[in-house]
Formats: structure tokens, C-alpha cells, sequence
């Protein structure tokens, strides 16, 4: 099962994130982080960068990729994941913008993109730790209710729910993009770590199906149950749908400090 973790907010999940990601840098100077958009992870890459700056980790040689991206949008529109991942994640953390890839949303050779991707991440060797948010509809990446649980990175069509849930982030919500391209749900399993953070009750039942539910396709978090390093980290809020809660507790009052997360 996934390890679950109950912390009391966004910051303190963030400090427990940055210590693993500094921790593997300092370990793997070259290491490949997934990076997730969204609300979600914005307090873990604040808390990266203060750590980075505070302790001087060297940062240089650090890869990244992110694990979606619109199609379509014009060039220069401030959601285009590519702009979110710079203002967000490559310049306060001082990474390296060449060494950090964004799935090209371009719709001219869009066709290629999604194959050129999984090439890409396979050529660096894979995604050492994968941050992941997860979305209402309880998909991970853009990967919706129905995706293969075996999926590549593949274009995919969006439901009115994430349309809806994202146009916050927009001008007027018919300027949400109707397609993406995601990383599939086979590409997100075959990273290392797999870091999920969800926090807020509206997340609360997306979280109980993907820790506790049944695997399948109909909730794509659920895959997390394959994988053998998965760390979900959420506020009570969030946790409030699980079941087994006080075991969680239990077993991280009692984790051995060597383990990390
Ligand atoms: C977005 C992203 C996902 C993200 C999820 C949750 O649309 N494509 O990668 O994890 O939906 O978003 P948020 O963190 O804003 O709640």
C-alpha cells in the first residue's frame, strides 16, 4: 500500500518534500524530478527553492520534466505549463531551463509529441522522484477517468469537470483548452518515487479511491496501488475520506528515521 502521510498543512508537506528532493540531489547531482502544475505543488517548490538557497545544493545538473501541458494555447499565454514550470519551478529553484522538457502542446506535429516525450524521459534515464497532484475527477497528470492504466504520453481530450475546475486559472472559461497532452498513467508508474499531495476536502474522495478504492481505470489515481514507492501526503481535510487512518498515523509515529519518506 502506499505510505500515507497526515501532516497539518500545504507548508509542512512542502518542508517534508524539499528535505527528500535535496536529499536525492545531493545524492544524484544529474537526478530527474517529474514535476506536477497546479495549485497542489506550489508550497513543495517554494519550499525547494528556500532549501536550495539556505543550504547552497548545487542544482545545476538537475533534470526535469513536466507532466502535462495544453494543446493548443497561444504562444505566450501565462497557463501554457511551459510559462507555469518557469515562473514556477526552473527560476525560483535556479534549475537549468535547458535541462527541464514540458510536452510540447504545439498542434502542429502534435501527432509525434507524445512518443518524441517518452523517448526523451527514457533517454535520461527516468523520473527519479515524480511530484503528482490529483485532480477532482481523480485523474493524475490529464489523465481522466477511463485512461489506461497502461497509457503513454498521448493527447487526450478533457472532461468539462477539469475544464470547469481549471478556468479559474483563465480569462473566461471557454478559453480552456479542450485538449492536453499527458504523460499516461504507464509513464507515471515506471518513475522511482512517486510523491502524491492532495490537500482540502473537495480532494478528500479522490484521495480515499486512489489509496483505498479498487484499482481501475475509472480512478486513475488508483494506480498509485501498483507502485512499490508511493508517498501520499495530505492535511486532514484530504484525509478524511480513508478508512484506515489511524493506522497511518501509527506507522508514521513509528517509521524507522533512516526510511525517509
Ligand atoms: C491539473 C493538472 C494536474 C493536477 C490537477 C490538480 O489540471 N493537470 O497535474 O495535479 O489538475 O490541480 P490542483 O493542484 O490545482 O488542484
Amino acid at each position: 500500500m502506499a505510505e500515507v502521510v497526515i501532516v497539518p498543512g500545504e507548508a509542512e508537506a512542502g518542508e517534508l518534500v524539499a528535505g527528500a528532493i535535496v536529499a536525492l540531489i545531493r545524492e544524484k547531482p544529474d537526478a530527474v524530478l517529474g514535476l506536477a502544475t497546479g495549485s497542489t505543488p506550489i508550497a513543495t517548490y517554494q519550499a525547494l527553492a528556500r532549501r536550495i538557497h539556505d543550504d547552497r545544493v548545487d542544482v545545476r545538473g538537475v533534470r526535469g520534466f513536466a507532466l502535462d501541458e495544453y494543446v493548443g494555447l497561444p504562444p505566450g499565454h501565462p497557463e501554457h505549463y511551459r510559462a507555469v514550470i518557469t515562473r514556477e519551478v526552473v527560476e525560483p529553484l535556479g534549475l537549468t531551463p535547458e535541462l527541464v522538457r514540458v510536452p510540447n502542446g504545439d498542434p502542429a506535429g502534435i501527432e509525434h509529441a507524445g512518443a518524441d516525450y517518452e523517448r526523451a524521459i527514457v533517454a535520461a534515464g527516468g523520473v527519479d522522484l515524480q511530484i503528482l497532484g490529483i485532480g477532482r475527477t481523480g485523474h493524475i497528470g490529464f489523465n481522466e477517468p477511463g485512461s489506461s492504466l497502461a497509457s503513454l504520453t498521448r493527447v487526450k481530450t478533457l472532461t468539462e469537470q477539469t475544464r470547469t475546475d481549471n478556468a479559474r486559472f483563465f480569462d473566461s472559461p471557454s478559453d480552456v483548452p479542450m485538449h492536453c497532452i499527458t504523460q499516461g498513467i504507464g509513464t507515471i508508474l515506471r518513475a522511482r518515487h512517486l510523491v502524491l499531495l492532495a490537500f482540502g476536502e473537495a480532494k478528500a474522495p479522490a484521495v480515499a479511491a486512489a489509496v483505498e478504492g479498487p484499482v481501475s481505470a475509472n480512478q486513475p489515481g488508483s494506480a498509485i496501488q501498483l507502485h512499490p514507492h508511493t508517498t501520499v501526503i495530505v492535511d486532514e481535510a484530504a484525509a478524511s475520506g480513508l478508512e484506515h487512518l489511524d493506522y497511518y498515523r501509527h506507522a508514521w509515529a513509528n517509521k524507522p528515521a533512516w526510511q525517509g519518506i
